[in-house]
């Protein structure tokens, strides 16, 4: 079984995949850490992220299968990200990894943007997280504040509204539902609730 769930940043999806590949018993690739793992090498080797030949490179040299580092998830990894995403041999580098992680039994959980229209388009069920910006800024300072990284409310609303324009606007796997994607919009739902939305909704495909 393959489940792909997709939305833009801090809508609930990587808590949203753990918590399913645990009821299911499926392994759980965010995929969002590949991207940051190029954008974190540049950062690391001083290189311009905004270099799209640079970042073909960097994303041809990191490793994928080392994707759990906790430095990957500061502010300034996930922006980088963002801007090497829109590369499409940076994609193109990473596909065959989440291609072949989505194969291997016993099937799996992939979060990120483009896992229901272009990494597994035959996915068996197809989830598109969304929130409003406000309620993902509010998530994700609540994160970064326990994760000990001083936070800034409105800076942070800006950068995911940033993130979304970026994300929905390239030319390459542009963020956007599949047509056959089922929403769940998690804006005033909680953790458990959200997770118990997806759950019925994945038991009526089964
Ligand atoms: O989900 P996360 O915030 O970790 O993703 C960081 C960035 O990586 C996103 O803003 C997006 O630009 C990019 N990404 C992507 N395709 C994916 C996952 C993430 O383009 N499947």
């Amino acid at each position: 079984m393959i489940i792909a769930i997709d939305g833009p940043a801090a809508s609930g999806k990587g808590t949203l995949a753990r918590r399913l590949a645990e009821r299911y018993r499926l392994k759980h690739l965010d995929s969002g850490v590949l991207y940051r793992a190029v954008a974190q090498r540049m950062i690391d080797l001083g290189l311009d992220l905004a270099d799209p030949a640079a970042a073909a490179k960097a994303a041809r040299e990191i490793d994928p299968a080392r994707f759990d580092d906790p430095a990957l998830r500061s502010r300034r990894t996930g922006e980088g990200a963002s801007i090497v995403s829109a590369v499409p041999e940076v994609r193109a580098a990473l596909l065959d990894f989440q291609r072949r992680f989505a194969a291997e039994p016993p099937g799996a959980v992939i979060d990120g943007r483009d896992i229901g229209t272009v990494i597994c388009p035959d996915a068996d069920v197809k989830l598109f997280v969304i929130a409003s910006p406000e309620e993902r800024a509010r998530r994700r300072a609540l994160e970064l504040t326990r994760a000990g990284e001083p936070v800034d409310e409105a800076a942070i609303l800006l950068d995911i509204r940033a993130r979304d324009e970026r994300d929905m606007n390239r030319a390459t796997a542009p963020l956007k539902p599949a047509e056959d994607a089922i929403r769940i919009d998690t804006t005033t739902l909680d953790a458990d609730a959200a997770f118990d939305a997806a759950v019925s909704i994945i038991e009526r495909r089964m």
